[in-house]
């Protein structure tokens, strides 16, 4: 007989993967590392550091986006919404992947706090999906484009040149942005205005932490 998974079940595979996901190895990709063999730009000491920092929080922000679905699927009363979820959660270890790649070729590290980011995002995850799955994709929707604006942001500040961490910031802009698009199509409620700004607030705190920490 199938196995069927009850909330708790989900919970513990959930702790399971956060456990491995910010002490560890990210899993594997499933696309190519859109920064493929473009050559790597000469740094200096500043940029290289500087890089890092942008990108040990766009790693960061993947972190809390595996948190944030896992959460949510945890709690998904729909099916159909837990498989739009699962299958954008699949392109996140994509973007995890890249940036935690181009943090070693940067020789830098993730960051340290991640696994209370992931803690934290879990919970706020749990939290819209017991919302119910309206109000849950209303918030992968809202993420997502907020996530678009940041990695516009990222891409500006980028050292010239920098074709490497371009082209990755690039892939995960476009895949963010149908992301938003397919939580749209699946029933997304607008989120109220004081919830979108307490959004960005949390996430300017985490993006101040993640580029030094
Ligand atoms: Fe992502
Ligand atoms: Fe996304």
């Amino acid at each position: 007989m199938e196995r069927q998974y009850t909330a708790l079940d989900r919970i513990i595979a959930s702790i399971d993967d956060a456990l491995r996901l910010s002490t560890g190895e990210a899993p594997a990709a499933q696309r190519q590392n859109p920064a493929g063999d473009l050559a790597a730009a000469a740094l200096d000491e500043d940029q290289r550091r500087h890089v890092a920092g942008l990108m040990r929080i766009n790693h960061t922000g993947e972190i809390c986006a595996q948190a944030l679905y896992a959460g949510q699927a945890a709690t998904a009363r729909n099916d159909a919404t837990r498989d739009a979820m699962q299958s954008a959660a699949d392109e996140e270890i994509d973007h995890l992947s890249w940036c935690e790649e181009r943090l070693r070729e940067l020789d830098s590290r993730p960051s340290l706090l991640n696994p209370l980011w992931y803690a934290g995002s879990f919970a706020i995850g749990a939290a819209a999906g017991i919302a119910g799955d309206d109000w849950s994709l209303g918030f992968v929707r809202e993420t997502e484009i907020q996530v678009e604006a940041h990695l516009q942001d990222h891409l500006e500040r980028l050292p010239p040149g920098d074709a490497r961490s371009q082209a990755i910031l690039d892939q995960m802009k476009m895949d963010e942005a149908m992301h938003a698009v397919m939580a749209e199509a699946a029933g997304a409620r607008e989120l109220p205005p004081p919830i979108r700004r307490a959004m960005a607030f949390t996430a300017g705190i985490m993006k101040a932490l993640a580029y030094r920490l």
